[in-house]
């Protein structure tokens, strides 16, 4: 697989691996397609570096996992990310497709995050750093902080 243009990964600041820019990226801009596998959710898989796609989305009625294998794969959680990911299903050839956008400008050698929204039951604490950081890698609706553990509920800051 080629490297994905304008990207290198390295030892990040938040968490193991990370991805910095290597050129600048104007808000709005496409920053990578990903590439990835898909697993059904029955699979017996690591599912660390995998985006969730869920039944309704694709059509098919049963959630799938998307294994990254490119460098998105190393691509962490921010609370005050500098790019979301979109994707859709593509039903000619039965397959995700994802692509992260800029949420505003990001200048060269700057960490590539996104809110990864984890539901509660895999929720972890966070590092990202950022003044608003919830304290967890947490979807903030109410319903999913309800379904935490005690021992990470305490970690939640008023943000959430
Ligand atoms: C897709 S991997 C990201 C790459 C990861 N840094 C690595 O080296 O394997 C997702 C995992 O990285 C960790 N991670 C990502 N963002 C994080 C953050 N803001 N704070 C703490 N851990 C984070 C969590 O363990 C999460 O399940
Ligand atoms: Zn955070």
């Amino acid at each position: 697989m080629p490297l994905l243009d304008g990207l290198k990964v390295v030892a990040s600041k938040i968490h193991g691996y990370g991805v910095v820019t290597t050129r600048e990226f104007k808000k709005g801009e496409v920053i990578c397609y990903g590439d990835g596998v898909l697993y059904t959710e029955d699979a017996d898989f690591d599912d660390t570096y995998a985006l969730v796609f869920p039944g309704e989305d694709s059509g098919l009625g049963e959630q799938y996992f998307w294994d990254l294998v490119c460098q998105t794969r190393w691509f962490n959680h921010s609370c005050d990310p500098n790019s979301e990911v979109q994707n859709r299903w593509d039903h000619k050839n039965q397959t995700c497709i994802a692509w992260w956008v800029a949420l505003r400008d990001i200048p060269v050698g700057e960490e590539i995050t996104y809110d990864y929204g984890f539901v509660g039951e895999v929720a972890e604490p966070c590092a990202c750093g950022a003044k608003s950081c919830r304290g967890l890698i947490i979807d903030p609706d109410p319903a999913e902080v309800a379904k935490l553990p005690d021992h990470l509920r305490r970690l939640l800051r008023s943000a959430a």
